[in-house]
Parts: C-alpha cells; structure tokens; sequence
C-alpha cells in the first residue's frame, strides 16, 4: 500500500487544521450554511437528511488492519456504530455532528487517511478490481497505476474545476471487476506479443440519468504516455464539456454530442500538441510505487491442502460458503475470502464496527494485513492460506459475516435511498432487505446462481441500477413512492444498460415481482445458463408476460 512521504503528510494536517477552524466559523454563525458549503464538500462532508454525512476516501479499496481498526472507532466513537461502504469503494458515515468532524479527520490523518476529493467537480476517488493482487486470471496488479493517476490527480489546480465529476477505474485483469466501462474513464491493462505493458483507455461511460457505456479511444496506449494522455482528454473536457446544464456536464455527453471519432480527434490533436517530457511516466518512479504494491511473502504451498478438503467435506454450509465466497488466488495454496456485507434482511454495505474489528483482526492473522473493499459493497481478505479458510470462516460466521451469496440473488447493491439522502425519491434500503428476506433460501439461491440485483433511490444512479441484471430505481409518483425494473444490465465485459420493462411497482409488490422474474428465468434456461444469458437469449417477453400478463 502506498506510504504517505512527509509532504503527503503535512498537506492533510494543515488541511484537517484548516477545516477545524471553518468549522468553528460555521458553529458559531459566523459563516453561513451557503458559506460553509463549498469547505466542507471539499472535506467529503455532506448534509444529508438527518445528519451531516461524511465520505471518506479508500483509494483503490485498499485497507489494512490498523485503518480499518480506525474506521471502527470513528464509528462507536463518533456515529451510530457502523459505516456503509459504497458502490465506489469509500466508506460514508451517515450519523456525523458538525463538532466532531475535525476530530474524526484528524483521527483519519493519525492512518493516513481523509476525505478530500470525495465530493465536488474534480477528480474522484480511483478504484479498481477487489481483487488486484491477488486474482488467479490477473495480468498485473492494476494498484501501481491507479496510485499514478492519484497523485497526479489529486489537487491537480488545472482539474480541480471540471465542468462535473469525475470518476475513474482501473483493471489489470482480462475479467472486469471494476465496472471500467461504466466510469467516466475506464483504464484496462494489455500486454502485447512481446509482453509489453499497454493501456486500453475507455471513455465517457457512465450511470445517472443518462446511462452510457464507454468508447475505447485508444486501443493500446503505452504505459509511460499514460499521464499524459489523460491529461489530454482531461482538457479537452474541460474546454468543452458543458458548463451550462449540469445534467448535460459529464464528459459522457460531451463524447455523445460531437461523436467518439471527433473526440478522439480532438485528444489526439491535444495530445499532439504539447511535449510530454513533464508527464511522461519514468520507470524508474512506477518502479518506486510499485514497491509500495510489493506482493507479501508467500509460502511454497502445494495447491491441494488436505485439511481445507476435510472440513469442506465435513461442513455443508462451510462447502457452500467455499462455493461462492472463495475466488481463485494467482499462488498455490492460497485463496480470495470475500466477506458478504449483505445478511439477510440486512443493509448492504453496512458493517457494525465489531465487525469492522473482526476482519481488521483476521487480516491480521491470516491475511498479510490486506482488506479491500469490492464496489459491490463487500469487503475482501485478497491472500488467505487455503489451510486457514475453515478457521476463517469460523470467525466470520460467529460475527454474521459469513452469508453464503457473493454474486447471488442476496449480494444486492442499494443505495442510501430516502433513508438519508436529500436527492432521493424513493427508499431503497427496505426494498433490499425485502427482496434479501423473500430469497433468504440459500440453497435456493445457489440453485438461481449468479444474479445481480442492483437498487437507486433515485435517477443518479449511485446504486448502478442500470447495470444491473435486475435493476431497481426508485421513483416518486404523486407522494407514492414506486419502483422501475429493467432486465438485463451489466458492469463486467459484456457490459450494457438494462431495459424498462414496464410499468413500475408499489414498494410491498417488488419482491414478488422479483420472484416471478427469477422462477420465468428458471423455467427458461439451458442446463448452465445464467440468468443474464437466458435473458438475451429471451429477450423481455417471457418477463413481462409474467409480471404483467394477469393485470
Ligand atoms: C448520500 C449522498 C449522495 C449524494 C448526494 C449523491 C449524489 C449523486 C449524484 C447527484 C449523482 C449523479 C451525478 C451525475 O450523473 O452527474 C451520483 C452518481 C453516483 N453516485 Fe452518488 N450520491 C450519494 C451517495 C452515494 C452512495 C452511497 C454511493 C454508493 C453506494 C454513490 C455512488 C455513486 C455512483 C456509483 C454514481 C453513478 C456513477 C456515475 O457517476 O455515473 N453515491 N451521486
Ligand atoms: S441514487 Fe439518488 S437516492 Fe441513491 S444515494 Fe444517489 S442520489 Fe441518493
């Protein structure tokens, strides 16, 4: 993981100094709420429903034990015991007083951790695949180069003001796992013939209202032009993304409005009009980050281990958890736990901070103090030996975390919802706990096998309805709220936008609904297809005959 240096250091001192005195101002009246605006949302911190919300920034969802111990003591200390962790892999606390939040940034700088650009029209938070580092189908770790476009992102003054946000992602593997076609650039990782490294650079995807998926605008972009490039179409939007109509401010549009040929041409006219002797990036520096990356020391393992094989034949529900919560490592003998932050009738992404304890301790002990968080709102120990998962799971069952359903029917993403959000038009969080308590059947859902379910409370988008295989957004229809399906989304490779299928649902009506769309899917498949196969292959009549055919 990267180590801040002393400059890094500093900088976030000063900063939590400097709001600490603002928010004095704000406590005493001397500035007012307009005022105070604009300082504390470049500090993360938002004004929600009930409360301020803080987010805090986990570059490339990348933890370890002792800021996760932190995060746990923000959460007794100063919010109501628990965070949600989001979709972009930040975690939010939703219960924050305006007093405390000096204290809770300074705690954060102790761990070298703050929520600076976790708001505003700049540079968001870079994520990436869960599983960089340590994924069996991975080409490299993608973490190095999403440190690169941090630091020359952060505080970068020409990109501090876009027209909107904005959002980037980055893989190393030839599996998506970061949603790079839906982010505003998406960076994936080549190696050509000579096994040479080379960036496919994505642009102009994104959710919201005006769901886009991205356009390659160069194939196989040489690793030390990176900066460089990016920087190009960084201005390129800045010059002409629209400033007028924040609903038409994103770069998606802008790419939308003039063509992917013209934009590119414009990137690469940018492109070719300056030297890049300042950006380009030296070996020698992606060498240093890298180090910070190093892979931990692993044993020679055989990849067999009799004792994991013994408990999985011994345990139903150990063999089941094994069966969707472990992914396959790069090492022999070594395994990916992924941690459900999704029990049933529970709400997604939110972790008590026992629990937070628990994985931080576990990492500890079994996992070369590595956690990271997945955009799907779960958490990951990247590295465990194959020999340790029983005892692994033992833990985490005994602390509710150890749900049988990463990828399945109960793994839902939702959003804050009209629980805590101003921008909201519906809940979404009951829906999810409605939805996970109706398939609370694991083995049913083992049977249903892979499905996303991804709930907004609204047309932003934060919860990637759009994407997912069965997208939920929540809308207001005369004071009711009501619930939109579309079929057939998704955020990996064969990335798409669902489709409505028609007219929407009162909230009480959504899991049976869901219901009858899961068992038209099971009537329909193959023997192996997936739900999201099935549905391309039917296409939505079989679906909408059964939620809409009796009325
Ligand atoms: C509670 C306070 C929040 C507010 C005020 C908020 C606001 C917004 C807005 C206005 C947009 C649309 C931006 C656009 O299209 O230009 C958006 C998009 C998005 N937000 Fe949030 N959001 C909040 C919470 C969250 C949470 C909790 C998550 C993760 C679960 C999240 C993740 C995202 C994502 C992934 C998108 C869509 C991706 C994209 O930008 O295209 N947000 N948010
Ligand atoms: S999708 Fe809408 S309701 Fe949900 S968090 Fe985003 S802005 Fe709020």
């Amino acid at each position: 993981m990267y180590r801040y240096d002393e400059f890094d250091r500093q900088f976030v001192t000063d900063r939590v100094m400097q709001f600490r005195d603002q928010a004095n101002r704000r406590l005493t009246g001397e500035l007012t709420e307009d005022e105070f605006r604009p300082l504390r949302l470049m500090n993360g911190l938002y004004l929600q429903l009930h409360a301020y919300m803080l987010r805090i920034a986990i570059p490339y969802g990348t933890l370890d034990s002792k800021k996760l111990n932190t995060l746990a003591e923000i959460a007794e200390k100063w919010d109501k015991g628990y965070g949600h962790f989001t979709t972009r892999q930040n975690l939010q606390f939703n219960w924050i007083k305006l007093e405390d939040t000096a204290d809770i940034l300074a705690k954060l700088a102790e761990v070298e951790m703050h929520a600076i650009q976790t708001s505003g029209n700049c540079i968001r938070n870079v994520t990436t695949d869960q599983w960089a580092g340590a994924a069996a189908d991975e080409l490299a770790d993608p973490r190095p180069v999403g440190e690169l476009v941090r630091q020359w992102s952060s505080l970068h003054p020409e990109f501090s003001y876009l027209p909107r946000k904005f959002k980037i992602a980055v893989t190393g593997s030839p599996n998506d796992r970061a949603a790079v076609k839906v982010h505003d650039i998406g960076l994936r990782l080549h190696l050509n013939d000579k096994g040479e490294r080379g960036w496919e650079v994505l642009v102009g995807g994104g959710l919201g209202r005006t769901p886009v998926i991205a356009v390659t605008v160069r194939d196989f972009l040489p690793e030390h032009e990176l900066i460089a490039y990016l920087e190009a179409i960084m201005r390129v939007y800045n010059l002409y993304g629209r400033r007028d109509n924040k609903y038409k401010a994103r770069i998606k549009i802008l790419v939308h409005e003039i063509g992917a040929e013209k934009f590119r041409a414009e990137v690469e006219a940018e492109y070719a009009r300056r030297p890049h002797a300042d950006t380009k990036v030296e070996e020698r520096e992606l060498q240093r980050i890298t180090a910070y990356f190093a892979q931990p020391q692993f044993e020679k393992l055989p990849r067999w281990s009799a004792s994991f094989e013994e408990a999985r034949a011994k345990h139903k529900d150990f063999a089941n958890w094994v069966r969707t919560n472990i992914a396959a490592h790069r090492v022999d003998g070594y395994a990916i736990v992924n941690i459900s932050l999704k029990p049933e009738g529970g709400i997604p992404g939110d972790a008590t901070a026992d629990q937070m304890r628990v994985v931080a301790d576990l990492a500890l002990r079994y996992g070369f103090d590595e956690i990271r968080v997945s955009h799907h709102q779960n958490l990951v120990l990247p590295h465990v030996k194959r020999d340790d998962l029983f005892a692994v799971w033992k833990v985490l069952q005994a602390s509710g975390l150890a749900t049988s359903n990463i990828g399945l029917a109960g793994d839902i993403i939702a959003c804050p919802g009209l629980d805590y959000c101003t921008l909201a038009t519906a809940r979404s969080i009951p829906i999810a706990q409605s939805i996970s308590r109706k398939f609370a059947d694991l083995n049913r859902q083992h049977e249903i096998g892979p499905l996303r379910i991804n709930i907004s409370g609204c047309i932003n988008a934060c919860g990637h309805h759009h994407v997912g295989h069965i997208g939920i957004l929540g809308l207001d229809k005369k004071g009711e709220e009501f619930y939109q399906i579309t079929l057939g989304g998704s955020s990996a490779d064969n990335a798409s936008i669902g489709t409505i299928l028609g007219p929407g649902f009162a909230g009480e009506d959504v899991p049976e609904a869901i219901e009858k769309i899961v068992n038209t899917y099971i009537a329909h498949r193959q023997p192996g297809e997936e739900f999201l196969a099935a549905y391309r292959r039917l296409g939505p009549q079989p679906f909408k005959e059964a939620l809409y055919a009796a009325a």
